[in-house]
């Protein structure tokens, strides 16, 4: 007797984290996290990407970033797990996908590029280097990949220290940025990696990392790559 299908997905609207599919996080989200894209859209373009090109944006959030690339390119499309971020990028006039990293199915000639800001970190490892192959097999040969993400670049015994002072330096007010108690439950219970994990997933998939940018507190890392 032939067995049933067993489902062994990752359920990414379950590790979405809650506060995103929240209207009203939603709804102050820009206040909470304002960006400046400049230097992201510049990297972009200076690896040829430009106004006939196609970028995509995984876990766009409230689209800030599909915004910024947009008069610089042909088209965007900015996918995310969250009902409420899609929602409000809709509102935005944003092209944008009800999708995660292992859903989402691209209709249209292959993107240039991906980009991707705070987000991989939502998947375990296991399920990054899955993420990272989708994105490796959606973008045409010499497509481009921006990865910006919380990274830890320190080695295992090295992290008391280092997620201490990172805690440390947080803002006591929840609307200036993330509180001290945030960034702890970012550290207990999402799945940011070490740098040294996240490099060979990247180049096993295809990726050749181009350029690589760690925060001299060695939370942040943001990797420009080109898919071989
Ligand atoms: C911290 S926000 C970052 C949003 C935006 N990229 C930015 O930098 O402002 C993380 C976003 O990733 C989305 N997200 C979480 N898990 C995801 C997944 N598996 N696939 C796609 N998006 C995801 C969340 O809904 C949220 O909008």
């Amino acid at each position: 007797m032939a067995r049933e299908a067993v489902n062994w997905q990752f359920d990414e609207v379950a590790h979405a984290g809650a506060e995103h599919l929240d209207a009203d996080y939603v709804e102050a989200y820009d206040t909470k996290s304002p960006t400046d894209w400049s230097e992201d859209v510049a990297t972009m373009l200076e690896l040829g990407v430009g106004a006939t090109s196609t970028v995509v944006d995984l876990g766009a959030g409230t689209g800030t970033f599909a915004r910024a690339i947009a008069p610089h390119v042909a088209r965007v499309i900015a996918v995310d797990v969250s009902e409420p971020m899609v929602a409000r990028m809709r509102a935005r006039g944003v092209e944008a996908v009800c999708a995660g990293f292992l859903s989402y199915e691209h209709e249209g000639d292959p993107p240039d590029a991906v980009f991707t800001r705070n987000a991989l970190h939502h998947l375990p490892d296991f399920w990054k280097a899955i993420a990272l192959e989708r994105v490796a097999r959606l973008l045409r040969p010499g497509g481009v990949l921006r990865l910006r993400d919380l990274v830890y670049s320190f080695q295992p015994d090295e992290a008391d220290a280092a997620i201490a002072s990172w805690l440390a330096a947080a803002p006591d007010d929840p609307t200036q940025g993330w509180t001290t108690e945030q960034l702890a439950e970012h550290v207990r219970s999402e799945h940011s990696t070490f740098t040294w994990l996240l490099e060979p997933m990247l180049e096993a998939v295809g990726f050749e990392i181009r350029d690589r940018w760690l925060s001299p507190n060695r939370i942040y890392g943001a990797y420009t790559c080109v898919r071989s």
